[in-house]
């Protein structure tokens, strides 16, 4: 067979990993891989490849991705230059064109929601596709963990550590601002991991009372600093989302970011303690792949490659506790995987005496 690759979305430790398990696999059952450079942009622009033992190879340590990715081509409408945000272009046909001009029998597609939703509409098409998750927010349904969440979760906690010893030396609250636009995951499990005393996610909207009431009881017990995590798309009971910019030719177009020097502007008026922020931002995303991500993403690969063998198109690889299992592509996207209020990971950071900043939730 004759299989095209690419990598989608904002780019993660793992999806080399994902690719040299994919095409080492392949190429010994005898198929030819090509590997589309810059996402969906490749593939519009049929800029490709071939992927032999020797690109793969040494890989799988490697962060980001050596196809090059893409959060803006998305080929049903595609705003790359000659089209731009205000006069987009459906390219879905040219696609088909070099899926036949290529000889294409299998297009895999690794990336988060929205490239798996662009990789279903070319299913929809009759193209034959088959997904590979990613995200390091892990807000992808149908599977219990994406590649890039595991080594984000071992950055953010290092960082908290490392932000814990000034915290309590200077009596101040450190503000670490975590990614996860719609779900709190990174944060959460990060605070738990890094003895974090308040997390705030989007999934549980705050309140500044219940924050003030909170550090300040801290500060009661002795404790004259706090640890406040939040995600980059917490906000507050009712509010909007802190937006650091738009980028109008994105599938999603908000960039969020600056929560942080809300957050400690407000502590430091409101409670009186010294307040200092840490954005970490892209560095979440950056460097070498955990032993967790090296391992979800080889299987990812493998398991693409027995979907195809399969011919399970339109099907996404997908972890269920610690199996490789394929779930249809529809019933993955479209309905992010968010925190549950009402879940033992939030019940558990409570219980050791974590707040979300509402007490409604405590
Ligand atoms: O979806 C992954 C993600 O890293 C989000 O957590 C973050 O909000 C966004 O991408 C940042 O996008 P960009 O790389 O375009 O700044």
């Amino acid at each position: 067979m004759n299989i095209g690759i690419l990598t989608g979305g904002g780019d993660c430790p793992g999806l080399n990993a994902v690719i040299r398990a994919f095409t080492k696999f392949a190429l010994k059952r005898g198929h030819r891989v090509l590997g589309f450079r810059d996402g969906f942009k490749g593939l519009v622009e049929n800029n490709f490849m071939r992927l032999t033992d020797r690109e793969v190879s040494g890989i799988i340590i490697r962060g980001g991705t050596i196809l090059g990715t893409s959060n803006i081509a998305n080929p049903f409408s595609y705003m790359l230059p000659p089209f731009s945000p205000e006069k987009p272009a459906d390219m879905s046909g040219e696609v088909r064109r070099i899926f036949r001009k290529n000889g294409l029998d299998c297009l895999v597609a690794i990336g988060g929601d929205g490239t798996q939703n662009m990789a279903y509409g070319l299913f929809q098409m009759g193209l034959p596709v088959i997904g590979v998750p990613k995200t390091i927010d892990n807000d992808l349904s149908k599977t219990d963990y994406t590649f890039g969440y595991d080594t984000a979760l071992q950055i953010v906690t290092e960082a908290i550590d490392r932000l814990h010893t000034t915290a309590e030396s200077h009596e101040r609250a450190m503000v670490i601002e975590t990614m996860g636009r719609y779900a709190g995951w990174i944060a959460l499990r990060s605070a738990i991991a890094g003895g974090g005393d308040l997390v705030l996610i989007p999934e549980i909207e705050y309140r500044d009372a219940d924050i003030v009431d909170y550090v300040k009881a801290r500060r009661k017990k002795g404790k004259n600093f706090s640890i406040i995590v939040v995600a980059e798309g917490a906000r507050r009971k009712g509010g909007e989302f802190t937006v650091s910019k738009k980028v109008a030719s994105s599938t999603d177009p908000l960039r969020l970011g600056g929560i942080s020097y809300k957050i400690a502007d407000f502590v430091e008026k409101n409670v009186g303690m010294e307040a200092r922020v840490v954005v970490l931002g892209h560095l979440q995303r950056g460097g070498v792949p955990t032993h967790f991500d090296r391992w979800l993403a080889t299987g990812f690969g493998v398991k693409a490659m027995d979907l195809i063998e399969e011919k399970k198109f339109g099907y996404m690889a997908a972890l269920h506790g610690q199996t490789f299992t394929g779930v249809s592509i529809k019933s993955a996207v479209g309905r992010l995987k968010r925190v549950d209020p009402g879940s033992f990971d939030v019940k558990m950071a409570l219980k050791v005496g974590m707040s979300f900043g509402n007490k409604d939730v405590e």
